[in-house]
């Protein structure tokens, strides 16, 4: 993926990498010998003879020079760049999922460790770059040494490891440190934060205190994980140590060997100092290829996360084979037929048996309490999920044999977790239909609607101003004000169907009674589908279903429910006294 992102930087960073860990230094200590070498032969020895080595040296130099600062600069592009385009792929994933994904607990934990597992991604390059770093420094090594000590070499290559062994085993048990149990640590904080610091909960947290406790928490966690980190760090440090000083005393007797050869006179000084450097470039060189290889294999694991998450697929998708649907109607008549729902691993009907044919252009409200299955009805007409048994009808062809895209351009809805978009007023509009966002007398349309134009001449940028508070000079609104915003974006969208699921409850019942009033009146030639508590909304309407259980209780207009004086007319009542 970094080779994707950036594949000359990636070439140069390797590069660049292997010369000043290995080749450059080699230069250095192979000029030195070279001089050392000469000065020790003849003693009367001119500049002119040292020259050329001079020069060598200052353009070997210049070249680490030249390389490290070009890294240097790039590597904030590097770093930064391919940040951007680990997210670029994140989003482009997330679009490509539905709903009923992000429903799914597992697949929000799975988002959380591909979040935590950048960091490790970016982390294995550099073990990359590094393991072939060491490899070049150890080939060099055994390159010089083998002429000069061939012993050395098998000498050194065992010397390292114990180390790289006792390495390995304690990376494998500490590794849960530094992801599952990092994660851990970092969301229980960062949800504190989060509770502490948002506009919408800090105001509990703040009259409640609970600021001390939440902190005392976050302790908790931090001093657990540092005590566990601890503890099996502890247990591993006397081997380590033990492993190292085994490895520099075999380092010890190969530059015992190394002296006592210079001493003796069978070895230049400059191959002596050659010897010398390259012993250690063996030792540290054949170390790294073991660190990083015992290194990379615990980050693959996790870096299978990424994996798993960009080959995620969306639960549902258009069918293979799609069928058209058919143009008239136009608004499609949509008929639930014999309908049973249950969301995926769990046991309850959320709907049993569920019967409606909704009539094009007809007005329709749904009440009922709280966990009634409205919402569900909803959902299961966008296709976030799909039924259990029966069929969903829209002009007489099953949703599933729609192309989804298509499906859901037909409609506009709106919910009561809509989105408040913080960027500028027309935007949370035109983002309903964008392919119309240059259509300005939909736009005044809409505005004028949702009843947006109300408040719209009290902000100082107009339709251009930024609203909500999260970016610079944005202008917070109050609840039913961005109710009215999003409203604006469903009617912007102008599509057959309207669906509009409780999202005016911060909204006045006089306020909410004119929108709906206008709805009515100006959406004639749509089929609107609308959920509210408020009555006074709701009588207006067509007709009325009222749910329960999963099951339609009773339907009809207000009038006839209110004589048949059932649920309706009972629910009707306790409200109507409620503002009298
Ligand atoms: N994703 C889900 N998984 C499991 N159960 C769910 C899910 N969403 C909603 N439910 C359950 O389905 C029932 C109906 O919910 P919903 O349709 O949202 O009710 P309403 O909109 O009428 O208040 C509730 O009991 C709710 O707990
Ligand atoms: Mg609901």
């Amino acid at each position: 993926m970094s080779w994707k992102a950036n594949k000359q930087f990636t070439s140069l960073f390797l590069f660049s990498n292997i010369y000043s860990s290995t080749l450059y230094p080699f230069f250095q200590i192979f000029i030195l010998a070279q001089v050392l070498d000469i000065i020790q032969k003849h003693h009367g020895v001119t500049m002119a003879e040292v020259a050329v080595y001079g020069i060598l040296f200052a353009i070997v130099s210049l070249i680490n020079i030249a390389l490290t600062s070009l890294v240097n600069f790039q590597g904030f592009y590097k770093e930064v760049g391919f940040d951007m385009y680990i997210d670029k792929l994140i989003i482009q994933k997330l679009t490509t999922l539905d709903p009923q994904t992000f429903e799914k607990p597992s697949f929000q934990k799975l988002l959380a460790e591909v979040e935590a597992a950048r960091g490790v991604l970016s982390a294995q390059i550099d073990r990359l770059t590094g393991f072939i770093s060491a490899i070049a420094k150890t080939l060099t090594a055994i390159f010089v040494l083998l002429p000069l000590f061939p012993i050395f070499i098998p000498l050194i290559l065992v010397s390292v490891v114990p180390a790289y062994y006792i390495g390995d085993v304690s990376r494998k048990r500490m590794w849960p440190f530094f992801t599952s149990k990092r994660t851990v640590v970092t969301r229980v904080t960062q949800y504190v934060k989060t509770l502490l610091s948002q506009d919408s909960t800090s105001k509990e947290a703040s009259i409640f205190h609970t600021g001390a406790i939440m902190q005392h928490k976050v302790t908790i966690e931090q001093q657990k994980y540092l005590r566990d980190y601890k503890k099996i760090n502890d247990s591993y440090a006397s081997g380590i140590l033990g492993a190292n000083i085994f490895q520099f005393c075999v380092f010890l007797l190969t530059q015992y060997i190394n002296l006592v050869a210079v001493v003796k006179g069978t070895l230049a000084v400059g191959q002596f100092t050659l010897a010398f450097q390259q012993s250690q470039n063996l030792a540290t060189g054949s170390q790294g290829i073991l660190d990083m290889y015992s290194s990379m294999k615990n980050r693959i694991q996790q870096i299978e996360k990424f994996f798993t998450f960009f080959d995620y697929q969306p639960a549902i998708t258009s069918p293979q084979e799609p069928k058209i649907l058919p143009t008239s109607p136009v608004p499609p008549i949509i008929e639930f037929k014999n309908v049973s729902f249950r969301y995926p691993k769990t046991e309850r009907d959320i709907l049993k048996n569920f019967n409606v044919i909704l009539n094009s252009g007809e007005k329709i409200a749904l009440v009922g309490e709280n966990g009634a299955g409205k919402t569900t009805i909803i959902k299961l007409l966008l296709r976030f999920y799909d039924v259990t048994e029966g069929e969903i009808l829209v002009n007489g062809i099953n949703i599933k044999n729609l192309i989804l895209e298509q499906w859901h351009s037909k409609v506009g809805a709106l919910f009561q977790d809509f989105i408040k978009y913080q960027f500028t007023f027309k935007e949370n509009i035109y983002y309903g239909n964008f392919e119309e966002k240059n259509n300005e007398d939909l736009l005044k349309d809409a505005i004028a609607k949702s009843g947006a134009d109300k408040y719209l001449e009290s902000l100082p940028d107009g339709v251009n101003q930024i609203v909500g508070k999260m970016f610079d000079s944005g202008i917070d609104l109050s609840g039913g004000q961005w109710q009215k915003l999003a409203l604006a974006r469903a009617f912007f969208r102008n599509a057959p169907i309207l669906i509009l699921d409780e999202p005016t409850a911060a909204i006045d019942a006089k306020a909410e009674y004119e929108i709906f009033e206008n709805v009515q009146k100006l959406q004639k030639d749509k089929t609107v589908l609308i959920i509210s508590h408020r009555f006074s909304t709701v009588r207006n309407a067509d007709r009325i279903l009222v749910l329960e259980d999963g099951k339609i209780l009773e339907e009809g207009n207000h009038e006839t429910l209110m004589k048949k004086k059932g649920l309706y007319a009972e629910l009707f009542e306790i409200q109507a006294k409620g503002y009298k």
